[in-house]
């Protein structure tokens, strides 16, 4: 099938690459072409994995899945029941099509519509199978499957006589050969492999929004990379596909709502491609681009630096046949056209913080995450609490943990500066020291009194007592004291695993101990992402559960803090803020208020909250 930018050519060093990596032996793997056009490369795996599918082309999405999800030509029972033929020898016999049969394709896409793509005879056996077809579906003489096959058959056949040079952006003033032959619809090109995936998935949307609802394994990735919009150069197979007749405009009769990609667009390429580098939730990634991209491949490669585990990006390249439709200022300038295969892991496991948290946003990473713009500069968790949020963020150039409280500020910097095992051994000293066992009072009120009564506070202490107290509670009385009883859980296997993997996924980072006011926003450049994470004011008035770790969070700090976003908005600089609109019947009016005032966006996060279930939301700038 002709097909721009079809990687039938460089299957093999595709294939070559999974075996090196070894992702062929990853157990019932998900395989997901996430911009499949025809499914070539989808198709060549359907055999060793489970296969996902995705184009916003509804023409190649249904290409795709027919060649995925079958191994030859369906049955067709029903329809042979019925018929007495298979579909093939019964659309091939013009018979069938009743006299005077037209269409949305016979009259505009033929010299009845002043256009040449196909001969009028060719366009009537293309209509008449078109919406025969939908009458097939809906009477059930075609399942799903058989449906998606004859009409990927149908747009195969028809891309064999349409009186084109590959694509529908013209069509020849004389007809072709290929356009003169009577169409004939033909069974879709398949290669005979066994389908592996029981429940292949199939979708038809912008990649950069479904990868933000899905996971899987290996993702391939193979956008667009030229300023052809495929949207445009197979438009006339998008408007059979959907059977919409819709409004179509200009000599080649275009549809005027057509899906356009940014991955065409030369000012907003760089920007989805990081974003769905950011947001791919898949272990392994491979990307096809070329040295003739709208990316500068090295900036590619810069990028994906960025978000790979260190040491795992592996670029190939492949000498591959210039796309001929290349108009001369996109023509490489002397150097040969190469295709790149570039290969990285991704780490897609959230990390949990050490310590227990009160208000932890452990839950919602996942919610956080794809709603972060697509390049982030510095990233400052300005009340970074136990650090949950920072620590995933991944992408950044750099990450500010800032937290108010200089004995969290503590514990959480030691924890990130200190090595794992060391703390592993301080904790042990101190568990040996006083003889500490999960849900024994009398060596845990040891340890705390030894706490309370030292003048230089050791934090290793404090965060070994919130390891064994009372739902890992760090709460003091008014004179400073610290008075949570003994809990029913200690150090263990958990809380080592969370210590040793408690690195930054962004490298470089920095703790800062300040009130989040005293911060200067704007010494940062407006790449730069503000996320503030305040105890939420109306939890707390109501059920005294937000004066967490002893800040008193009162209405005139609430205040400060929507001043300051306001602020932050007004010069033109990016926040994202985590807070509660309602709860238990009470509603937080002044964020209302302040968050219509300025029309900022929110993002549901949801009732979350076992006892006291909560609105919470994510309130943005952008
Ligand atoms: C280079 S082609 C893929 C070719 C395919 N690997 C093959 O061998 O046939 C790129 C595909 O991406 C699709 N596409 C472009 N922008 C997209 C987007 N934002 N989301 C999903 N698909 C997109 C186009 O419709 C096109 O089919």
């Amino acid at each position: 099938m002709r097909y721009i930018g079809n990687k039938t050519r460089i299957l093999e060093s595709i294939e070559e690459l999974i075996k090196d990596k070894e992702l062929d032996q990853i157990e019932n793997a998900n395989f997901a072409d996430l911009f499949s056009g025809t499914g070539s490369v989808a198709e060549f795996f359907k055999d060793k994995f489970n296969i996902t599918i995705n184009d916003s082309q509804y023409n190649a999405s249904v290409i795709s899945q027919a060649r995925i999800n079958n191994s030859e030509t369906p049955e067709f029972k029903k329809f042979v029941n019925e018929y007495g033929k298979s579909p093939f020898t019964y659309f091939n016999d013009s018979n069938n099509i009743p006299e005077g049969y037209t269409g949305f394709v016979s009259e505009n896409f033929t010299t009845n519509g002043k256009r040449k793509f196909f001969t009028l005879d060719n366009a009537i056996i293309i209509d008449f199978i078109r919406n025969k077809l939908d009458d097939l579906k809906s009477n059930n003489i075609l399942d799903d499957n058989e449906y998606i096959f004859l009409l990927g058959s149908l747009l195969e056949s028809t891309m064999g006589v349409s009186n084109t040079s590959g694509t529908y952006e013209a069509f020849f003033e004389d007809w072709e050969a290929r356009a003169k032959k009577v169409f004939k619809l033909e069974p879709i090109t398949l290669t005979e492999k066994d389908v592996y995936g029981k429940n292949n998935r199939v979708f038809n949307e912008d990649t950069n929004e479904l990868v933000r609802k899905i996971t899987g394994d290996i993702a391939y990735i193979d956008p667009p990379y030229t300023v052809t919009q495929y949207a445009s150069a197979y438009h006339v197979l998008e408007t059979i596909a959907l059977n919409d007749s819709p409004e179509i405009r200009g000599k080649t009769g275009r549809r005027v709502n057509r899906r356009m990609s940014d991955y065409n667009k030369k000012t907003k390429v760089k920007d989805v491609f990081e974003d769905l580098i950011r947001q791919v939730n898949f272990e392994h990634i491979i990307i096809s681009y070329s040295n003739q991209g709208l990316v500068p491949i090295e900036e590619l490669i810069d990028t994906i630096k960025k978000y790979a585990i260190e040491n795992t990006v592996d670029i190939r390249y492949v000498n591959y046949r210039e796309y001929r439709n290349l108009n001369s200022s996109q023509k490489s300038k002397g150097n040969p056209l190469q295709e790149f295969l570039i290969y990285f892991k991704k780490d897609t496991k959230i990390k949990k913080s050490p310590l227990n948290y009160a208000g932890s946003k452990n839950d919602i990473i996942d919610i956080i995450k794809t709603n972060l713009p697509s390049k982030i500069s510095t990233f400052v968790d300005s009340m970074a609490g136990a650090y949950n949020v920072g620590i995933n963020i991944d992408g950044a150039d750099k990450i500010i943990f800032n937290e108010k409280q200089p004995f969290v500020h503590y514990i959480m910097q030691s924890l990130l500066y200190k090595d794992g095992y060391q703390i592993i051994n301080s904790i042990e000293n101190i568990i040996n020291e006083f003889s500490l066992s999960p849900g024994d009072k009398e060596s845990y009120l040891q340890l705390r009194q030894s706490y309370n009564d030292d003048i230089n506070k050791d934090y290793a202490k404090l965060y070994v007592l919130s390891l064994y107290s009372f739902q890992h509670m760090i709460r003091f009385n008014q004179k400073g004291g610290y008075n949570v009883p003994v809990g029913n859980s200690g150090f263990n296997e958990n809380v080592v695993e969370r210590i040793l993997n408690f690195t930054p996924k962004t490298k470089k980072f920095d703790c800062w101990n300040k009130s989040f006011e005293e911060i200067n926003y704007f010494d940062f450049d407006k790449d730069s992402l503000f996320y503030f994470d305040p105890p939420y004011i109306i939890t707390s008035a109501a059920y005294n559960d937000g004066n967490r770790m002893n800040v008193q969070w009162t209405p005139k700090m609430e205040t400060l803090l929507l001043n300051k976003l306001s602020k932050i908005h007004e010069k033109g600089y990016k926040f994202m803020l985590s807070n509660v609109i309602e709860h238990k019947g009470e509603t937080n009016k002044k964020l209302i208020d302040w968050i219509k005032k300025h029309n900022f966006n929110v993002v549901e996060v949801g009732k979350t909250g076992r006892r006291f279930p909560r609105h919470e939301v994510l309130v943005k700038n952008y």
